[in-house]
């Protein structure tokens, strides 16, 4: 398990990443989502011990990364910008790896034919296509059959297949007991492979919770209504103690009511209504809705807080 308590880095006056507490559980693929220039990749580069933080600590199994025995049998990553040799073939830049990290030979043309890179092993890595590079990066990742695996953007530049083949191999991974940690800044790469969500933005965790509490959405569910008079109904819906976003001309965007409060309102301030429909977000919507901030901090016990009803 990898424990993140209170990160923090500055990159001068710049902070990347804020006060990030989380933990990385074995047998889970864990989304770790965010725009671009969240600190996700920070995050995994502290985790690495390639960025030291400003502030906090990451402990994998109860250790510092530095004092990890076997670290090629505990963590393997594919981290963005990793340097490769372009004249190296495929098979020598896994058997360098292999070498160095003291893994044995023979997991070099295992892995080579787990990422699909068996017909391509003999030809320089300069050759290779993004999609190539990107399966040549997670067979070096996994070439120590680490127990966590740490991939940061690895969709990117995979093609359809590489996309489903990848998945596929995450959920392998997981159910053999692994923890597996997917970085992505698009919330559809992610959704059909993690069991869990961490979204990030401005450096700062703003939901950890199961893709099954993100799916129901409860907190994000929302009644559109356009009516007669929308600034009317809305200030009256306000009083009531009604959230409402998104207020233009056309349409309202309400919580925390129900669709019948808000009919009878409607009914005895003699507003016309001309929809009124409960919307249930996509798990994308959702996801911009939290990183543009509209949505306060959730995790799994304010949830559970709020469906008892101690909130
Ligand atoms: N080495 C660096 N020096 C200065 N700023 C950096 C450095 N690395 C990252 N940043 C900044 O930190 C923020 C987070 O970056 P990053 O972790 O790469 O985000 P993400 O991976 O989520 O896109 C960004 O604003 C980025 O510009
Ligand atoms: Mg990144």
């Amino acid at each position: 398990m990898i424990k993140i308590k209170d990160l923090t880095k500055n990159f001068k006056d710049k902070v990347a990443v804020e006060g990030l507490s989380l933990n990385i559980r074995p047998g889970v693929v864990t989304g770790f989502l965010g725009p671009n220039g969240a600190g996700k990749s920070t995050t995994m580069k502290m985790i690495l011990d390639l960025i030291k933080p400003t502030q906090g600590e990451v402990t994998i199994d109860g250790k510092y990364y530095k004092d990890l025995k076997n670290t090629t049998s505990k963590i393997g990553a594919l981290i963005d910008g990793n340097a490769v040799n372009p004249n190296l073939t495929a098979r020598q830049h896994l058997e360098l790896i292999a070498t160095a990290g003291g893994i044995a030979i023979e997991q070099v043309e295992n892995m080579l034919y787990k990422t699909g890179l068996s017909k391509v092993k003999s030809n320089p890595i300069g050759e290779f296509s993004l999609g190539m590079r990107q399966r040549l990066g997670i067979a070096a990742a996994l070439l120590g059959e680490p127990e966590t695996v740490i991939l940061d953007e690895p969709f990117n530049g995979l093609d359809v297949d590489g996309i489903h083949w990848l998945r596929q191999l995450a959920k392998d991974l997981a159910r053999q007991g692994k923890a597996v940690l997917i970085s992505s800044h698009l919330m559809s790469e992610v959704q059909a492979v993690a069991e869990r969500i961490i979204v990030l933005a401005k450096g700062k965790l703003i939901a950890d919770m199961t893709i099954e509490e993100m799916s129901k959405k409860s907190l994000s569910a929302y009644i559109k209504v356009k009516s007669e008079n929308n600034e009317l109904l809305s200030s009256l819906l306000k009083k009531k103690g009604a959230f409402i976003q998104n207020a233009n001309d056309e349409n309202l965007h309400i919580r925390k009511m129900t669709l019948k409060q808000i009919g009878i309102m409607a009914k005895e301030s003699h507003i016309a209504l001309f929809e009124l429909k409960e919307m249930q977000p996509s798990l994308e919507e959702l996801f911009v809705e939290l990183t543009e901030g509209k949505v306060e901090y959730i995790s799994t016990k304010d949830i559970r807080e709020r469906k008892d009803g101690r909130k």
